[in-house]
């Protein structure tokens, strides 16, 4: 019969790849318990979205399997609290966030009410331009359940480097650092089933865990609507302004109104409102035509009483491009006046409401 001193035994040979330390003395190992040839072992990790956490279960599950007696083990995973963290790796836990490492002076949002407007476009377009400028430029994807951000950036795999505390995150082809949980999944295409408090979460760490470094902008690509994610972001991050996106769509213009409401209420700056989708240029004959009806985007800006900032217009080219994560090739002539009034009226970023914690 096995007991819990071997197990941990076997344990005490299994170390984190990256502290370097085995995981007992880590301090990891929280509840052992054993039951005829099953071994059911609780894990804290530093972070559940630890890339490295594949790795170490199945190291964990190795190392028992190996005891004589041990059928079947069960890994189960936990997150540590911050003072365990904190103990871990000395000093107060903000202090030992990446959090307190970055400089970010602007931090700007992008929001709409309705789905598919062209968020994560204008988004990611903002980026491109501001970077282009020469400005240090993020993005935080902050759609956790419907992530489009990367596939704009990188055709290839892209993949967070870790610190004991932090993720790096990847850089663009021009320089542009880019944060997103599809970078975290094993495959692009699985589905994040998570509740609102989890999404919460991990958008606090991509905020307060992720070494973004000094930057004069990061651009944070909301998910549709006026939901747990939009809170947490207008809340949690310090807030240079929101930029509104609304389509001469039907409602788009009605729903928009919401999202400009809930910023409102939050106290957030808005930014302005841009149009996308406005038009369309023939290419044989160079005629605008508006396929989706005249624009009402300046009258609902001048409603709101926010600025409107300008109309973009279809182009099958910036669909193509961002398919092929090559949306730095975009000339974007049409969005460089927009991206110029943002970088106007951002305001410096105010002081957190409650720091990532
Ligand atoms: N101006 C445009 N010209 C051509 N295609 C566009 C344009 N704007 C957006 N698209 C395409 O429409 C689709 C939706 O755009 P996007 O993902 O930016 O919208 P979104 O508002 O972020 O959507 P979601 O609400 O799902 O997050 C994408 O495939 C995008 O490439
Ligand atoms: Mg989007």
């Amino acid at each position: 019969m096995m007991t819990k001193e071997q197990v941990y035994e076997a344990l005490r040979r299994v170390k984190d790849p990256e502290l370097k330390r085995d995981v007992v003395d880590l301090g990891m190992v929280r509840e052992v318990e054993i039951s005829d040839a099953h071994v059911s072992v609780t894990l804290a990790l530093t972070t559940l979205a630890c890339p490295l956490k594949e790795q170490i279960v199945a190291d964990v599950k190795q190392a028992i399997l190996s005891l004589d007696g041990v059928q079947e083990v069960e890994v189960k995973l936990t997150e540590m609290t911050d003072e365990e963290k904190q103990r871990l790796f000395g000093g107060a836990s903000r202090e030992g966030r990446a959090e307190h490492l970055n400089r970010i002076t602007h931090v700007v949002a992008v929001m709409s009410g309705k789905g598919g407007v062209g968020k994560s476009l204008v988004s990611g377009l903002l980026a491109v331009i501001l970077r282009r400028k020469g400005y240090r430029v993020g993005i935080l994807d902050a759609d956790i359940t419907g992530p489009s951000i990367p596939k704009m950036f990188f055709s290839g795999e892209a993949r967070p480097a870790t610190s004991p505390v932090a993720l790096v995150p990847p850089k663009s082809r021009t320089g542009i650092a880019v944060m997103s949980i599809n970078l975290l999944l094993e495959r692009e295409d699985q589905a994040v089933i998570w509740r609102g408090p989890m999404i919460s979460n991990a958008i606090r760490q991509f905020w307060g865990d992720v070494l973004w470094g000094t930057l004069d902008y990061l651009i944070v690509d909301l998910p549709p609507g006026t939901s747990d994610a939009s809170l947490t972001v207008m809340q949690s991050l310090p807030m240079s302004g929101v930029v509104l996106v609304t389509s001469p769509q039907g409602l788009a213009g009605m729903v928009v109104r919401k999202a400009a409401q809930m910023a409102q209420r939050l106290n957030i700056p808005i930014l302005g409102l841009v149009e996308n989708m406005s038009y369309f240029v023939c290419p044989d004959t160079g005629k605008r035509h508006e396929i989706f009806g005249p624009s009402h985007a300046e009258e609902t800006a001048s409603k709101l009483g926010v600025p409107f900032l300008g109309r973009l217009p279809i182009d099958p080219e910036i669909t193509r491009l961002c398919d092929e994560g090559r949306i730095e090739d975009y000339p974007a002539e049409a969005f460089i006046p927009v991206a110029e009034r943002i970088v106007e009226l951002a305001p410096s970023a105010r002081p957190p409401v409650f720091p990532g914690s």
